[in-house]
Order: C-alpha cells, then sequence, then structure tokens
C-alpha cells in the first residue's frame, strides 16, 4: 500500500478505501478544488500481477470495453493509465457502502433491511447486466460484455439510494492462477457450474450469479459452503442449489420459482437473459405490492448511516483541506472511517448471535459473508477517532514545520547570516 497523500499520474491519492482480489482501492482527485466534483476511486493494480504480460493486455483490453458502458447503474470507467511500469484504473467514485458491507452490518446491527429492498438492488443490477449483455458497438455489433464476477462487493449502493455495478469485465483479465486464493474462493462462491469449469460463457452466467445474490438476499444468509476437505470452486462446479427455506415472504413460491430457475445448473433451463429475470422480479414486485423507489431505498440508508456518512465527509473534507494548505506531510489513513468499519467495535466484545445462527429468524438481517470479527467498531467512536487522527495529522505537520524552520535557522547561523 502506498503512503498517503501521494501523486499517481495526474490523481493526487489521500485514502485507502480497501484492498480487493487484483488491486489497491485509493481515493483521489485531479486538479484543484471545489472538492466532490473531482473524486474519483484509483484502483492500482497489485505488484503481483503485473508480472503476467497477457493480464496486463487483457485488463487494458477490457477496460477500454468498460469505459464504453455508460449506464445509471454501473460504475463508470473514466479509463486505463500507465505510470513507472503501475497499471491503474480511474473510475466514477461512489459515495456509499457496498453490499457485501451492508450485508455484514445489518447482521451485526440487527437491521431489517426489507427484502422488497433487496429485489430491488437486484432489479438495479439487472438492468446494468441488461445493459452490457445488449452493449452494441459502433459498427452495430453486439458485443454482449459479460461481466463475470457478479458478487456483492461490486454492488455499490450510493448513499442516496443509487445502485451501482462495478468492475465489470475485469475479472475476465484476471488469471486465476496468480491470484491470491482466498480471491478465487470468495469470487467462487458466486460463480455458474460452467464458469466454475472453465468453460465459454454467455450471459447466462451472470443470470446464474444474479440468482446468487437473489438467494442469498431473500435467505440472509450464503448459498455455498465447502464441507471440509473441499473448495468452493468444487461446490460451485457441481451446482448443486440448496433449497430455498420458507420464510413466510408473500407469494413465496412465486418468488422461489423465479430464483430457482435463475440457478437451474443447465444454462439453457435459465431465464435466457437479464431483461427476463428483472421482469419476472418486477412483475413480482408489483403483483405483491412491494415496489421501491430509490428515493426510498436512499432514505432508509441515510436513516441508518447518516451519523457515518457525516463523519466519513468530514474527514475527507480535514484531509482535502490540508492538501490544498500546504507541503505534503503524511496525512494518517482515514479509510476506517468508512461505513463498514462500524460494525466492527459493536460486535467485538460480543459476537452477534444472529450472526452465528442459521438459518436466521425470519425477516431478520441477512448474515455477514465475512467473518463477525472483521467488524469491530463504534460509531459513537468512529466520528472522534476520525477527529483525533485529524488533530494528530496536524500537530505531526505543526512539528515537521517546527522542525524544518530550526534547521534552517541553525544552518543560517552556521553560515554567519546572524
Ligand atoms: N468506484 C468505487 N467507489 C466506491 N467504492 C469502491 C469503488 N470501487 C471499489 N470500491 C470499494 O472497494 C472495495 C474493494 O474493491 P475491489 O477491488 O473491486 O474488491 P473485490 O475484488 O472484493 O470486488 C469494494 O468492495 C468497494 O467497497
Ligand atoms: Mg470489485
Amino acid at each position: 500500500m502506498r503512503t498517503l497523500p501521494c501523486r499517481l499520474g495526474r490523481y493526487t491519492l489521500f485514502d485507502h478505501v480497501g484492498r480487493g482480489g487484483m488491486a489497491d482501492i485509493y481515493l483521489a482527485r485531479t486538479g484543484a478544488r471545489p472538492a466532490g466534483a473531482n473524486l474519483v476511486v484509483i484502483k492500482e493494480v497489485l505488484p503481483a500481477l503485473m508480472g503476467e504480460p497477457r493480464f496486463a493486455r487483457m485488463l487494458r483490453d477490457e477496460a477500454k470495453l468498460a469505459s464504453r458502458l455508460v449506464h445509471p447503474n454501473i460504475v463508470h470507467v473514466e479509463g486505463i493509465e500507465e505510470e513507472d511500469g503501475q497499471l491503474f484504473l480511474a473510475m466514477e467514485y461512489v459515495e456509499g457502502i457496498d453490499l457485501r458491507e451492508l450485508m455484514g452490518l445489518c447482521s451485526k446491527l440487527k437491521l431489517m433491511l426489507p427484502v422488497s429492498f433487496r429485489l430491488h438492488i437486484l432489479c438495479e443490477i439487472l438492468r446494468a447486466l441488461a445493459f452490457a449483455h445488449g452493449y452494441v458497438s459502433d459498427d452495430g455489433e453486439i458485443l454482449g460484455v459479460i461481466h463475470r464476477d457478479v458478487s456483492p462487493s461490486n454492488v455499490l449502493l450510493a448513499f442516496d439510494g443509487q445502485v451501482k455495478l462495478c468492475d465489470f469485465g475485469i475479472a475476465s483479465a484476471l488469471n486465476w492462477a496468480t491470484a491470491p486464493r482466498d480471491t478465487i474462493e470468495g469470487k467462487a462462491s458466486y460463480m455458474s457450474p460452467e464458469q466454475a469449469r472453465g468453460e465459454t460463457l454467455g450471459v447466462r452466467a451472470d443470470v446464474f450469479a444474479a440468482g446468487v445474490l437473489a438467494w442469498e438476499l431473500v435467505q440472509g444468509r450464503r448459498m455455498y459452503r465447502a464441507a471440509a476437505g473441499e473448495t468452493l470452486l468444487e461446490v460451485s462446479r457441481r451446482g448443486v442449489v440448496p433449497k430455498l427455506e420458507p420464510r413466510g415472504l408473500p407469494e413465496e413460491a412465486v418468488l422461489y420459482a423465479i430464483v430457482n430457475r435463475a440457478l437451474a445448473p443447465e444454462p439453457e433451463h435459465r431465464f435466457p437473459s437479464a431483461v427476463a429475470l428483472r421482469i419476472a422480479f418486477t412483475r413480482y414486485l408489483e403483483d405483491t405490492d412491494q415496489v421501491v423507489e430509490t428515493a426510498v431505498l436512499g432514505a432508509w440508508l441515510s436513516k441508518h448511516f447518516e451519523e457515518q456518512k457525516l463523519a466519513l465527509r468530514r474527514s475527507r473534507e480535514r484531509v482535502l483541506t490540508a492538501l490544498d494548505r500546504g507541503p505534503a506531510v503524511e496525512l494518517t489513513r482515514i479509510a476506517d472511517s468508512r461505513p463498514h468499519a462500524l460494525g466492527t467495535t459493536l460486535n467485538s466484545a460480543q459476537p452477534s448471535p444472529a450472526a452465528e445462527t442459521e438459518p436466521p429468524e425470519p425477516d431478520s438481517s441477512v448474515e455477514s459473508p465475512r467473518s463477525s470479527r472483521e467488524y469491530d467498531s463504534d460509531p459513537s467512536e468512529l466520528a472522534e477517532r476520525s477527529h483525533a487522527r485529524d488533530q494528530k495529522a496536524h500537530v505531526t505537520a505543526g512539528l515537521v514545520a517546527f522542525v524544518v524552520t530550526l534547521a534552517a535557522l541553525v544552518l543560517l547561523a552556521k553560515f554567519g547570516v546572524f
């Protein structure tokens, strides 16, 4: 990970947002203020992957293609660049929370995210997939861009309720042989049997992955589990979908039939397209009077995460102001003021029983796909801690300035200026 803040090409990286299977994720800005208008996310490819020329070539091709996908439900890729042999992608910054974090928080904080909201999120993701699957090139050719990595960490929820899918096609560039083992494992949970077997893929592979998301959102727990001695990739290859347990949802049989059809092991038995699956879910929501608007989801997120959103904004604003003011001093990282850190303190003392119980209570919150130990911070401490960190940064800056001035005075005195 880089020491922040730092320059990378024309970007100033100032916050480490996270690390995924293939990249470190930073928040960066281009140019000067006003801040906010020019924030971008930089995904810097992990050095371990850069040794593969084939990987770099594929990533460039995929990123070029992804940058042409302009849609409200797709995180826009601004481009792929290279600096000192390091490849990085610049993309739209979505201020919010990813679905994996949200599922974890719901479980840890015992928040009840209504099933209608969960299915609304899914429908928005299916809009993104439908657009990409049907994407037509300038010369009229249907390119059929397949995502290949539809998974909760690639579903971003903006605090205003917008839902966006990121990392289009990037997975195809990932040479699994060089990727860290746990990355393959994590992603394998959402793979269709044909993808897990390494076969040629069609758009129905993404339909299956959306089906896994649906299964997990409806059941509130992970769909695939590996028994001792087997890997998730082996489980995905078999494609045996566990039975959906009754949850007392409206018209449950209708809903479960949709989910099961999306998860058919043979692609030809699934919904033929993301559009068809979205229509089925939309009809179900309409028929059961559960239609959700983006603004309503936004209001729910605001209600539950407003404090964290403000703490996040305040701490970033302080860093940006410090950057504007003067010489780059090493600023304390502020990444753990993101909402995902919130669940941690709340649960470190006492792991949430809901997170451990399986299957969860009807209408209980969604189980975290991650270990509960990954969430261990307290919301009330959050703002305080980020404030303390910023104060520390200011004190550090003051000390550095003091030492530099002192050294200059000593030198001047030595050369007889005084
Ligand atoms: N454009 C973005 N805006 C905001 N957060 C992002 C963006 N892209 C990625 N992230 C955050 O960084 C995390 C890690 O990203 P990524 O490298 O894609 O990991 P993964 O391989 O787990 O999907 C995401 O889960 C998300 O929380
Ligand atoms: Mg991702």
